[in-house]
């Protein structure tokens, strides 16, 4: 089985226009990200479609809840056969271990992430939650604590990669949004990385949507991608 390095981010409002751009892709040259608008949208029947024509999913639902609950939701979801799932590590040691436990214990173990912070977040939204410290200090803390209790690795900014990589050694997947090919439009994203650079900095896997999703011909894009990355694959 090829381990392919970028997962393309279906987000899509249904069914139809998911499944219609898979159809133009390559399980050999891609994963798919499954998120929160697409599956409260569709449900599991999607993603045995997807699995169906030989791709590997990553459910990014984020989990956060009592540990009981999320080791529930983990369990749900690794039940399902897809790759990867995540649950936000601010939930804690208790809910952290209680996720690990849940998917270590499933026939088919999805590997398991934890989302750090949330890049959305900044110095000042820490500070009216209380926290003082910064967010890189944050993602550190949070990093480590996942890989404490179990976790296969984190979601992280390409930016953070480098630092992260030092820290938490070679073998811990940091999955790495924010990703723009050279001459791509940023979209909404502000602080981005080419593919080849976040591969160079230490990412595992890089999730690209709309220079994808939104190309004239996204095999096309994909293959460009590819070729940029060339050795690092
Ligand atoms: O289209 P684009 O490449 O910007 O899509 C990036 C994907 O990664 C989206 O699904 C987005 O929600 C997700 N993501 C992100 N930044 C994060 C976490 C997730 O862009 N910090």
């Amino acid at each position: 089985m090829s381990d392919p390095k970028v997962i393309v981010a279906l987000d899509f409002p249904s069914a139809m226009p998911a499944l219609a751009l898979a159809q133009r892709l390559s399980p050999e040259l891609c994963r798919l990200k499954v998120g929160k608008e697409l599956f409260t949208a569709t449900g599991p029947s999607l993603l045995e479609q997807l699995m169906k024509s030989g791709f590997e999913i990553f459910l990014d639902l984020k989990f956060h809840d009592i540990p009981n609950t999320t080791a529930q939701a983990c369990k749900a979801a690794a039940g399902l056969g897809v790759w990867m799932i995540n649950v936000h590590a601010l939930g804690g040691r208790r809910m952290l271990e209680a996720a690990n436990e849940a998917v270590s214990s499933s026939a088919c173990r999805p590997r398991l992430i934890a989302v750090t912070l949330l890049t959305s977040m900044d110095q000042s939204d820490l500070a009216d939650l209380g926290i003082a410290q910064t967010p890189e200090a944050m993602v550190l803390r949070l990093a480590e604590l996942a890989q404490d209790c179990g976790l296969d690795g984190v979601v992280c900014s390409a930016l953070e990669t480098e630092r992260l990589r030092e820290q938490c050694g070679q073998a811990f997947c940091l999955v790495t949004p924010g990703i723009r090919p050279v001459d791509a439009s940023l979209d909404d994203q502000s602080r981005v990385m080419t593919p080849e650079a976040a591969l160079r900095s230490g990412s595992s896997y890089l999730v690209i949507g709309r220079p994808i999703t939104k190309a004239a011909d996204p095999l096309q894009a994909l293959l460009d991608i590819h070729e940029q990355i060339g050795g690092l694959a």
